[in-house]
């Protein structure tokens, strides 16, 4: 898994009683993996009801922007689920959990192949609108499977707990992912436009994530926002400017 759990050298003290009973808090109200898999499908239906309507009312430009939301949330839950669920269906479910996730690693192919194909179409053509058409298909299918036959096998198996480290890990790794393409870097993979994420080996994308800070790391910080006030004015007034 990606994330470790919060280091109980972290704390002593009050801040152990604090940072404890905030994290029990938290891990009570934390998604399942579950759940932060089926939210991510729900999206990507979401942005492709909002692209039909766009089509349908004759809207290229909103059509192109919805396409481009819908692209990018199927590449980004695509990585996050080959970093962190189907490694752990083939560590938990024997070669049950091999399987499931060998099929759904060709379906994600088949999608990534959709993807490219729609990098190099116009979002208003007859052909734009049939290659998105397949693979929603594709993808309902897919995301039936998981939501109806892997994560119902998963979830028992890595418990409750399990569960929220692993939604933790994929919210996680979906954040460093880009949302969309960087306008201003056409053309530099791997993460900065959509075929260079495809085309970025997973383990490549492991690797850049290793290069951030991990929960661990980013616990003290994250406690520190919640206090953080600066005042700009007594900043300036204090420098002299
Ligand atoms: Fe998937
Ligand atoms: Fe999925």
């Amino acid at each position: 898994m990606l994330l470790r759990r919060t280091s109980t050298t972290l704390f002593s003290g009050h801040l152990l009683h604090t940072s404890s009973s905030q994290i029990a808090a938290s891990r009570r109200t934390m998604s399942t993996l579950f759940s932060s898999v089926k939210e991510d499908h729900e999206e990507m239906y979401e942005y492709h009801d909002q692209y039909t309507r766009a089509r349908e009312g004759g809207n290229v430009e909103a059509q192109a922007k919805w396409a481009r939301q819908l692209t990018w949330e199927v590449a980004r839950h695509a990585v996050a689920e080959e970093i962190v669920v189907y490694p752990l269906m083939e560590k938990h479910l024997g070669e049950k959990g091999k399987q499931l996730a060998d099929h759904d690693r060709e379906e994600h192919q088949a999608a990534k192949e959709h993807l490219h194909k729609l990098e190099g179409l116009h979002p208003g053509s007859a052909e734009f609108h049939s290659v998105i058409t397949q693979m929603m298909k594709a993808l309902h299918h897919h995301n039936d499977d998981e939501e109806i036959n892997d994560l119902p096998l998963l979830e028992p198996a890595i418990g409750e707990e399990g569960s929220k480290d692993a939604a933790r890990s994929f919210k996680r790794t979906k954040k460093l992912v880009p949302t969309r393409a960087h306008p201003s870097i056409p053309n530099k993979p791997p993460f900065e436009t959509l075929l260079g994420l495809l085309e970025a080996p997973i383990d490549k994308i492991k690797d850049a994530f290793a290069a951030f800070p991990n929960e661990e790391e980013m616990g003290e910080a994250k406690d520190e926002l919640k206090t953080r006030d600066h005042d700009a004015a007594a900043g300036r007034a204090a420098a002299g400017n």
